[in-house]
């Protein structure tokens, strides 16, 4: 199996995808930057459509939409929430985003929330989207900070049986790394906004949010490895959590990272 079929089987099976959650911290977006009426936006990995439709929602009938993704039962949950909010300017198209090349300076806005780590080559997607983007255009997007979701005690747990595994919130994971990535493609007006929508879990369930196996990255080692030596892995990770209890129980990071860079 290839790593997008990876990507979107996963997707595909999580029909359950929306809720308050899902939904809030997509939208948290147009806290940050807002199309105005009239406006062209792309949302790319729009899944269940929350970005797009809020966007046609905003930029009217004078405006349009194009979300992009490659799951195809979150985009038909897409469609028919278009059709039950009588949206005609929201246009849903099913493709990975490396393949799509919509004509350069076409949009006003680019969102895409929750998504942009699940893309192997991000320093090229975002040359892409400087380039679909109008002079004066802004993205909007979200990253996670690196020990978001008890990564660095997933990859530390690895490293102890000589497994590496990459990071998949690394290449973003720091407001530094973010700055230097969008300042590379020639972005300015750089806005990174944390959030933090951490909390602190029971010891039981720190240990149950990884099951020694899965991790969404183009280069995961664990895919191949032997049952056995993953639940070495896991006995190992389950002690790295138990070290990190404090009176309060393990503090699980969720420090997302909001931003918006424009092209001049
Ligand atoms: C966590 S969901 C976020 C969905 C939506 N943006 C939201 O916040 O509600 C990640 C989405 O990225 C999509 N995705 C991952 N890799 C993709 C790719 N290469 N091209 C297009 N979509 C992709 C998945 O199919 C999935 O719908």
């Amino acid at each position: 199996m290839t790593y997008k079929q990876e990507v979107s089987n996963y997707y595909n099976a999580r029909t359950n995808y929306d809720n308050d959650v899902t939904v809030n911290r997509a939208v948290a977006l147009f806290d940050y930057a807002t199309p105005s009426p009239g406006q062209w936006v792309l949302d790319v990995a729009t899944g269940t459509g929350n970005v797009a439709i809020k966007a046609a929602q905003k930029v009217g009938a004078s405006g349009y939409v194009i979300g992009i993704d490659i799951a195809t039962e979150l985009l038909k949950l897409a469609q028919q929430k278009i059709r039950a909010e009588n949206l005609s300017n929201v246009e849903l198209i099913e493709i990975d985003v490396e393949a799509y090349q919509p004509e350069s300076n076409k949009f006003d806005a680019i969102y895409c929330s929750y998504a942009i780590v699940l893309f192997p080559n991000i320093p090229k997607i975002l040359e892409n989207w400087y380039h679909f983007l109008k002079p004066g255009g802004f993205i909007a997007f979200t990253c996670s900070s690196e020990n978001s979701y008890l990564a660095l005690s997933i990859v530390e747990a690895c490293a102890k049986h000589g497994i590496t595994l990459p990071n998949i919130h690394k290449p973003l994971g720091t407001p530094e790394r973010i700055q230097h990535l969008l300042t590379q493609t020639k972005f300015s007006q750089i806005e990174i906004h944390p959030r933090q929508m951490g909390n602190y879990l029971s010891l039981e369930k720190a240990q149950s949010r990884w099951n020694g196996q899965f991790w969404l990255h183009i280069d995961n080692p664990l895919r191949k490895l032997d049952p056995q030596i993953i639940s070495l892995i896991k006995v190992s990770y389950d002690d790295e959590i138990a070290a990190l209890e404090t009176e309060q129980g393990v503090w699980h990071e969720e420090l997302i990272y909001y931003v918006v860079a424009r092209k001049k």
